[in-house]
């Protein structure tokens, strides 16, 4: 593929995403991760932020690009002219809403393509949210978010 999008809150970035970022680098020539919003969910970092923390996570995969997309996401894939949207899935219960997405997606475009890849094991209990509520009772937060930008987080978050 030429180019693949990455889109999703990342508020923050995890380790569950940086596994999917550098699989899904290697098989596009550019994979632009993209932070968007999510109707449902509330903000923790801006989005500047961000983006700042996935750059620091991603640093050492040269063909990965940040930015961020207000509007729906099949703007964006068209924007961007992007070949398709990667999404990661850690469990079924991922799944029911990640199938209703693509499809929503598709039926608005039906260039629009979507791949699943499946998280790495290890890494299915980790969650931007239970990095938040970790952090927010003072846990490290080491073990679900990316080495680089640990401390990042846990300053921010008041863990530890
Ligand atoms: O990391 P997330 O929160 O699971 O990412 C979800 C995201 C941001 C990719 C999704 O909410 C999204 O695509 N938002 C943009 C608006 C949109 O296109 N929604 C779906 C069609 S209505």
């Amino acid at each position: 593929m030429h180019t693949a999008i990455y889109p999703g809150s990342f508020d923050p970035i995890t380790r569950g995403h940086v596994d999917i970022i550098e699989r899904a680098a290697r098989l596009s020539d550019t994979l632009l991760v993209v932070v968007m919003k999510n109707v449902h969910k509330q903000g923790m970092f801006s989005v500047e932020e961000r983006m700042e923390l996935i750059r620091t996570a991603c640093a050492h995969i040269p063909n990965v690009q940040v930015s961020a997309f207000e509007g729906l996401l099949i703007e964006c894939v068209q924007a961007y002219g992007a070949q398709a949207v990667v999404r990661g899935l850690r469990s079924s219960t991922d799944f029911e809403y990640e199938l209703q997405m693509a499809q929503l997606n598709r039926r608005l475009d039906p260039a629009c393509e979507t791949i699943f890849m499946m998280t790495a094991p290890e890494l299915s209990c980790i969650s931007s949210s239970a990095v938040r509520e970790l952090a927010a009772f003072g846990g490290d937060t080491r073990a679900l978010v990316p080495d680089a930008i640990a401390e990042q987080v846990n300053a921010r978050l008041g863990g530890r």
